[in-house]
């Protein structure tokens, strides 16, 4: 469990240690303090976004040790010592991650809002599995929810992203 401190205002705070992107941040947080809002507020990495806040649409996600989860889901204290990475961590030396590139060349997003939490999907996906099938990206992306889009280009840009590594 991470240190903690009774702050001025008389609440209690902990001491937490994280490393987002390759950089390692240490902070105050509250007990409550939900990993989205640690990203968007503490950090100003606003490009997790935060909609049904509940679990169900998969806006907010990130790799956790390379793993996607909701990031609305996940308790700040319980990342203590951990790796998360977000959309920004994924361009490297001024260059686009491979699947940033296919998404623009597919015109995969409309308003966008999905893409950072499809994108982080689609990343641990080819991570674990570097030649997915049509199915298996379906299904790796089936947490993430999209209002504009059938999915189709998504899908094709998830798959080109694939065969381009
Ligand atoms: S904002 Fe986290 S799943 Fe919707
Ligand atoms: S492109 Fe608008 S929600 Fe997916």
């Amino acid at each position: 469990m991470a240190n903690f401190v009774v702050d001025t205002d008389g609440i209690k705070r902990y001491l937490v240690n994280i490393t987002v992107n390759g950089t390692k941040y240490t902070k105050m947080i509250k007990a409550n303090s939900l990993l989205v809002n640690f990203l968007r507020e503490d950090l100003d990495l606003t490009g997790t976004k935060r909609a049904c806040e509940q679990g169900d649409c998969g806006a907010c996600t990130v790799l956790l040790d390379g793993k996607p989860v909701n990031s609305c889901m996940v308790l700040t204290l319980s990342v203590d010592g951990r790796e998360v990475t977000t959309v920004e961590g994924l361009a490297a030396n001024a260059k686009l991650d491979i699947l940033q590139e296919k998404f623009m060349e597919h015109s995969a997003p409309q308003c966008g809002f999905c893409a950072p939490g499809i994108l982080m999907s689609a990343k641990a996906l080819l991570m674990k599995n570097p030649h997915p099938t049509e199915h298996e990206v379906r299904e790796a992306i089936a947490g993430n929810l999209c209002r504009c889009t059938g999915y189709v280009h998504y899908v094709e840009a998830i798959l080109d992203a694939a065969a381009s590594q």
